[in-house]
């Protein structure tokens, strides 16, 4: 690798290893419905400590990866050449897995990260990168926002304070009056373990992840932050075939466990 160099990552965008990680490994080694060869591509190109900071791989991040992929592959075939645009990208190479050609894609993240992104992944005419802290909302003056969007935010939201996380949806929903929105979030208790200190291994003290949220409280949350809204879906696991997304899938219907689990969760948005 050049200039850029993994290693001095730091914060939440160490965290993009940590899911390469998972990811990687799961595609390589497991016996899955997941795979992805740029990203086990990537993960020989990167040197690291994997399993030194984050433990050995899990099917978490390939679980969420496969359900994003899906929605995003049935959004595809009605909208095939409109926009996709990814927010905090990280390595993640879901354009690899699931551009179609004609698709006009953009990433973003913060500059660190896309100065590494373009070293190691880049950039086309198909597939262009910005550097923008989504937080400040200038991103989306650099992008047509009257055309349909699907906005795939993968491992992000769950960093941002509460408030934080209903003004980005908010300027989503204003600036992209036809908008799909796919993001993943966890539970109040996990949130509230990395807010007092959760050591994944030895080395890695994971960064704080300020908004959780129980399953019973979604559609209501998103109800009220977005009141343009006109569809929210929370997506069981038990479409994947594997067996801790069956587990997930009957845990996601006992009362006392489904608020203590992560989801994946889309709002459509239509204001035109
Ligand atoms: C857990 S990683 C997920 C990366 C990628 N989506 C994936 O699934 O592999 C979180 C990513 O969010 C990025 N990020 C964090 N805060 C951000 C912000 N305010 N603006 C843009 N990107 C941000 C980090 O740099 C990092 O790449």
């Amino acid at each position: 690798m050049g200039a850029v160099k993994s290693t001095s990552l730091s914060g939440i965008s160490q965290t993009l290893l940590w899911t390469l990680h998972n990811r990687a490994s799961k595609s390589r080694f497991g016996r899955i419905f997941f795979r992805d060869p740029a990203a086990e591509k990537l993960y020989l190109q990167v040197p690291y400590e994997y399993e030194l900071y984050f433990g050995k791989p899990d099917v978490s991040h390939a679980l969420w990866s496969h359900i994003f992929d899906r929605e995003l592959r049935q959004w595809l075939k009605s909208h095939p050449s409109n926009q996709v645009i990814e927010l905090g990208c990280g390595l993640e190479t879901q354009y690899q897995r699931c551009g179609n050609g004609s698709v006009k894609w953009t990433c973003i993240d913060l500059p660190d990260v896309i100065a590494l992104r373009r070293e190691l992944l880049p950039e086309s005419n198909r597939c262009r990168y910005l550097s923008a802290d989504v937080k400040s909302g200038n991103w989306a003056h650099q992008l047509s926002t009257q055309q349909p969007v699907f906005i795939s935010t993968q491992g992000l939201l769950m960093y941002f304070y509460p408030a934080e996380v209903k003004n980005l949806l908010s300027l989503i929903a204003a600036k992209f009056p036809n908008a799909t929105i796919l993001f993943d979030t966890i539970p109040p208790d996990f949130s509230k373990r990395t807010m007092n200190g959760y050591w994944k291994t030895k080395q890695y003290r994971v960064p704080p992840m300020p908004w959780g949220i129980a399953r019973k409280n979604i559609e209501k949350t998103f109800w009220h932050w977005l009141p343009y809204a006109n569809r929210g879906d929370v997506f069981p696991y038990t479409k994947v075939n594997h067996f801790v997304a069956k587990l997930l899938g009957f845990a996601s219907k006992v009362p006392l466990i489904r608020n203590k689990l992560p989801y994946v969760v889309k709002v459509t948005v239509n204001s035109l």
